[in-house]
This record gives C-alpha cells, structure tokens and sequence, in this order.
C-alpha cells in the first residue's frame, strides 16, 4: 500500500444499490450509480489505507484492481448487512454509501409471476429491511468495539415544510453516526452525475474532540462543510 494520512487503517465501504427479488426475473431495487463509493475506494486506497469495497449493483465497475482494494459483491440489503456485520469489527472508518432498499417484498414467488386470465393483478406486500447504518451505530454503543468513525449517506429533496439540510441535521442525529454526507437531489442534480455538491454534516461529538473541548456541546448543532466538485474530487 502506497504511504499517505490513511497507512495502516481499515476502511470499508458500501456503495451502490440493493436489489430486493420479487421473483426469478424481478427485483425492487434503488437508483444508485456507484460513483461516489467507488470515487472514495479509489480515494482511500491512494492515501494508503486497506480498503474492502462492499458493492451492491453499480452503473460503474468497481475499482476492483488497484492492490489495496478488495471488493465483495452483494445483491440484497441482508446480504449487506451480513457483510457489514463481518466487516465492522476490524474498520478503522465504515462509509455507509449504499442506496439500501428500506422495503423488501414479503415472499419470493420461486416460479415467474405471471398475468392471469381473470385480469386481476398481483398485490406486493413489502416489508422493512433493517438499518444497517442504525444498527452498526448501537453495536458499537452497546459492545464499545466496532468502526471509530462511522460515516452515513443521504440523498434528499426537501419538501416545502423542510430543506434538505435540516432533514439531514434530523438524520445525523437519528441515526447516531459520527457523519453525515448530504446529497441533494433535484433536476439536474446527483444520480449518475460526475459532478456533485455535498454537506458534510459532523456529529457534535466529534466537532468538540476536533476542538479539543473538554465535555461534549450539550448543543445538537452539527457542523457543515460543503463542497463542490466531480466525484473523484469531492471524495
Ligand atoms: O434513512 P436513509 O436511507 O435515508 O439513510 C441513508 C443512510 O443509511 C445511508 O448511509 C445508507 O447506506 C444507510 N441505510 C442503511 N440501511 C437501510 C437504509 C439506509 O444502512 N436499510
């Protein structure tokens, strides 16, 4: 591994984006390029640190050929969380990426759904796929081993009642994680695109140890660096 600020530690990566299987030829999947995940592979592994890539389905090839990087494929949030689960415990850094499916179908037909001659048409029942990010958060709550930082991604519109920042304030707090990456997706903006703007949102817990505060803020104010750039750059 090539020197740089990263020698030494462990970094795990998710990125890119579930597929949840309906039947054998369907699935409920979520729209996800893979680029920045793969931008902070590529990124991490060149400032010297050992990388294991956890890759869900990606419009991008997975940097699988740089020596420091390995990667794992998987298709489904369970299978994700698997591999998180194994992964967590000797990560330096978790950088959560991955469009993870928040719905799964509740059963798997074994045979192709097909169209019926009553005319009728097939109900789908979903069901909630864990929080890996969440939960990754507790284990190491509860256990005190696991990721020292853990990093959590949002993609977020904003509504008319609430703007993105403020969605994504509510997330960094909700989820526990030390920071939070924002994405904003609008018209032009995100999904496949190189060029990007994102807020960095850090945990209160994290901006005192940065300023070397004694206790942490009672304040939950979270700190937000934006940056904008191609994904290669903003990694
Ligand atoms: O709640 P939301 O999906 O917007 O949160 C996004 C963050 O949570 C991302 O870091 C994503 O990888 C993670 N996540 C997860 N498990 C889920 C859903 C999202 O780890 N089921």
């Amino acid at each position: 591994a090539p020197a740089g600020p990263l020698q030494g530690r462990t970094v795990v990566i998710t990125a890119g984006g579930t597929r949840e299987p309906l039947d054998p030829v369907r699935y409920l999947g979520n729209r996800s390029s893979g680029k920045q995940g793969a931008a902070l592979a590529e990124t991490a592994a060149a400032a010297g640190a050992q990388v294991h890539l956890i890759a869900g389905i990606m419009d991008v090839q997975a940097p699988e050929h740089a020596g420091n990087i390995t990667v794992e494929h998987i298709e489904t949030a369970a299978e994700l969380q698997a591999a998180v689960q194994r992964a967590a415990p000797e990560a330096d850094l978790l950088i959560m990426a991955a469009a993870v499916a928040d719905f799964r179908p509740a059963s798997y037909a074994a045979q192709k759904i097909k169209k019926t001659d009553d005319g009728e048409n097939p109900v789908i029942t979903l069901e909630r796929n864990p929080d890996i990010l969440a939960e990754t958060v507790q284990q190491r709550r509860t256990t005190g081993t696991g990721p020292k930082v853990i990093v959590g991604f949002a993609a977020e519109t904003g509504s008319a009642e609430a703007d993105p920042l403020e969605l994504a304030q509510a997330k960094l707090l909700r989820k526990g994680c030390d920071l939070l990456v924002l994405n904003q997706v609008g018209e032009r903006l995100v999904f496949g695109r190189d060029e990007t703007e994102i807020h960095i949102l850090t945990a209160p817990r994290l901006t005192a140890a940065a300023a070397g505060a004694a206790a942490a803020p009672t304040a939950a104010e979270a700190v937000v660096t934006t940056l904008r750039g191609t994904k290669h750059e903003a990694a």
